[in-house]
């Protein structure tokens, strides 16, 4: 077999055999095929598209590049969670504590940012000395002991994946509905939940700009996992403005806390909840949405998840003393109010620009290897629908450096449209699709 003859098999619209792509996922996973020819094959995909024979063999050959990760050592059913990638979606640091803490187990494998999207790692590694990188054992041993532990993606959990992540976010082939599911669903299969509820994004910041895209998306995964034997179910959620008003690593964290306290915006509080609930009803400790969400909000009142979110990031090395003061985080030593030139209504925010303001201050990483800055980013004091006063603040900019400051701030005002008359607010939580089909919410 040679590399180049599957690579123009695709360019010119032909689907690959299993074979075919487990030999290019292979050879890339050993070094044997170098990067410019997964590239070009990525391109070809991304404008050939993939069908869904092609799209699991894609997923199963990425699955088993590396070890399978056995949690059958982790008492009761593991449910994960991962979402398609999204601006201020920090869910995972509010409904990973909450379901923890009424004992369901949460072993998660989370990424770092994509694209103009956040991850979760990177925000964890805000919190002075978490460690993101735990061996398997004390893996685990935390998730056995207190029901919790993230961690980076393995060196060898998916390393396929892992090399095409990082190939994708440089070749502008992330956006593609076959290589999105097989990247997340591969992870998931390799990572060894039981359970997996997906949150699957659409809108201005999403890598699926439309909702049928999204729903497509959702049906695909929820197949993939279906068929690999795990409970599926998806939701799609809103991502044409950011989750919550806090965008950046650090103050995500912070707005995290600020949540698992009962103080948290109202979009980040529903979509976890629904999450959150879905997680409960896979793992057997709620029969209904309606009870799930219930059993969650009590988590919040009596301030359990914020003690389990403690114990999460003590076990990983990290100072647990955050959760009362957030001032323990890295903080910019700039901040600017973006102030309304008009008065009016928030008509749009183009999130995706918003996710590059982030990226420009420093929050992103703009090639592989670059540091990134945890303290910078964006506070949002209006969403869409919202009234805004003439000079009134519309943003707040959390910036470490002046030059960077000047070319966020002019895109920042790019990304708004102000409207003389009201706009409705938007409903953030759209469909739900499991394997019997697509639900409106
Ligand atoms: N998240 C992933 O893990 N992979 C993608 O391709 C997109 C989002």
């Amino acid at each position: 077999m040679r590399m180049y003859d599957i690579i123009m098999k695709k360019r010119n619209g032909h689907e690959l055999s299993e074979e075919e792509i487990s030999f290019a996922v292979q050879g890339f996973t050993d070094g044997s095929i170098p990067d410019y020819q997964i590239s070009a094959l990525m391109m070809a995909v991304y404008f050939q598209g993939m069908n869904e024979k092609e799209t699991i063999a894609l997923t199963m050959a990425m699955a088993h590049s590396g070890d399978l990760l056995d949690l059958s050592a982790v008492e009761g059913i593991k449910v994960d969670k991962h979402s398609t990638g999204g601006v201020g979606d920090k869910t995972s640091l509010v409904v990973g504590p909450m379901v923890a803490a009424l004992g369901v187990p949460v072993a998660k494998m989370s990424g770092r940012g994509l694209g103009h999207t956040g991850g979760t790692i990177d925000k964890l590694e805000s919190i002075s000395g978490f460690q993101t990188t735990l061996s398997t054992e004390n893996f685990i041993e935390n998730v056995n002991k207190i029901h919790m532990s993230i961690v980076g993606q393995t060196a060898n959990l998916a390393p396929a994946d892992k090399k095409l992540y990082a190939l994708r976010d440089v070749t502008a082939t992330v956006d593609n509905l076959s290589l999105i599911a097989s990247s997340i669903m591969s992870k998931k299969i390799a990572s060894g939940a039981d359970a997996i509820v997906l949150d699957v994004k659409t809108g201005s910041g999403a890598f699926m700009k439309t909702e049928k895209d999204a729903i497509d998306l959702a049906r695909e995964m929820v197949k993939i996992g279906t068929g690999a034997g795990k409970d599926t179910i998806a939701v799609v959620s809103n991502m044409d403005q950011p989750l919550g008003n806090m965008v950046g690593n650090a103050l995500e964290v912070k707005e995290a806390v600020e949540t698992l306290n009962g103080n948290g915006p109202e979009d980040l509080m529903e979509l976890s909840y629904v999450l959150g609930a879905y997680m409960l009803i896979a793992a057997g400790k709620a029969d209904s949405l309606e009870e799930g969400m219930e059993k969650l909000r009590e988590t919040i009142e009596n301030k359990s998840a914020l003690n389990k979110f403690r114990e999460f990031i003590e076990a990983q090395g990290g100072d647990g003393a955050v959760v009362e003061n957030t001032d323990l985080l890295p903080k910019a030593s700039i901040v600017m109010d973006i102030i309304s030139e008009e008065a009016g209504f928030i008509k749009r925010i183009d999130t995706s620009e918003i996710g590059m303001v982030s990226l420009i201050l420093g929050g992103g990483r703009e090639t592989k290897d670059s540091e990134i800055d945890l303290s910078v980013g964006i506070e949002l004091k209006k969403k869409i629908g919202d009234r805004i006063e003439k000079e009134e603040v519309i943003a707040t900019i959390y910036a470490n450096d002046l030059e960077r400051l000047k070319a966020a701030r002019e895109r920042l005002d790019l990304a708004y449209e102000i409207s003389v008359t009201p706009v409705n607010k938007q409903q953030l939580v759209k469909w739900v699709i499991s394997k019997n089909g697509a639900k409106k919410y």
